[in-house]
């Protein structure tokens, strides 16, 4: 199987917004746990992650963020919450962006907040635009992720800061050699990751140079295992809307993805040098 497009993406988004709600809460992202003992539920440790994120940056007040895969919006709506920033959110998912804005609306927050359908691949913003880019688990899905961050260090002004949390090859349990064909063989040709080393080496390519790397595969990892709990719960809602094939596809994914002790994720910021 072959990497969905962004336009296919975009519709696998839209038809799967009520089960996506179901399965991940408002934040379309992993969680954060600190041990395996932590019974933080789904949606607190999804808004864990985005507070580790956000704990990564130095955010002024004034500052412009651009939200690469805004999903519905809540990171966006947490993190100018928090402080005083204007937001605008990029998705390739229409209905998600008429969502986010719909929530951005009723929350009060239109004035400072705003999301609009468009391709990280081509952003339609001018160079030197905004202070920081925050990208939480949208890189992966994009045709290239190293293109896009040559178009995250165009839109950034000098000094600004790119805020990133990705999928990562990492070595798995009991010493388990990293090896992304087997990655990509179990996301059924979907999902295509790299090592730290090259991973940075991209980075610095694009223009930028790397601050902070945190390594949180471990804190993450339960995600997908909970998400197939809930995903498999809704088989009789889903089948009308997706099918039997699609719902089974992805649930594979999702117990594929649990299983794959190499399957890491990591929270990096970058910056633009002056
Ligand atoms: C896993 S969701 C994450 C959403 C959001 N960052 C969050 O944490 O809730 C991935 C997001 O990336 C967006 N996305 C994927 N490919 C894209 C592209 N080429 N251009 C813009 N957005 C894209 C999707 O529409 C979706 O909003």
């Amino acid at each position: 199987m072959t990497k969905p497009t962004p336009t296919e993406i975009g519709h696998g988004y839209d038809a799967f917004a009520d089960l996506l709600d179901q399965i991940w809460g408002e934040n379309l992202h992993h969680g954060y746990w600190d041990d395996t003992f932590d019974e933080t539920s789904l949606e607190d440790a999804t808004n864990r992650l985005t507070d580790k994120l956000s704990g990564l940056l130095t955010i002024e007040p004034g500052d412009r963020l651009l939200d690469l895969g805004c999903g519905i919006g809540e990171p966006a709506i947490k993190l100018a919450t928090a402080h005083d920033i204007e937001v605008v959110g990029v998705s390739i998912s229409e209905r998600q962006v008429q969502r986010a804005n719909d929530r951005v609306a009723s929350a009060g927050l239109a004035g400072r907040l705003s999301f609009q359908l468009a391709d990280a691949m081509e952003l339609p913003f001018p160079d030197e635009s905004f202070d920081i880019v925050w990208a939480l688990e949208s890189l992966h899905h994009m045709p290239d992720r190293w293109h896009v961050l040559r178009q995250v260090a165009r839109v950034l002004r000098p000094g600004g800061r790119v805020a990133i949390g990705d999928f990562l090859l990492v070595s798995g349990a009991d010493g388990q050699e990293p090896d992304a064909a087997r990655v990509r063989e179990v996301s059924k040709g979907v999902l295509s990751i790299v090592g730290i080393d090259e991973y940075l080496s991209n980075i610095r390519a694009a223009g930028l140079v790397p601050e902070a790397i945190e390594d949180v595969s471990k804190h993450t990892q339960p995600s997908w295992g909970k998400a197939a709990v809930r995903f498999e719960a809704l088989r009789d809602q889903a089948l009308p809307h997706i099918g039997a094939e699609q719902f089974e596809l992805t649930l594979s994914r999702f117990h594929g993805f649990s299983e794959e002790s190499t399957l890491g994720y990591v929270l990096l910021t970058a910056r633009k040098p002056v």
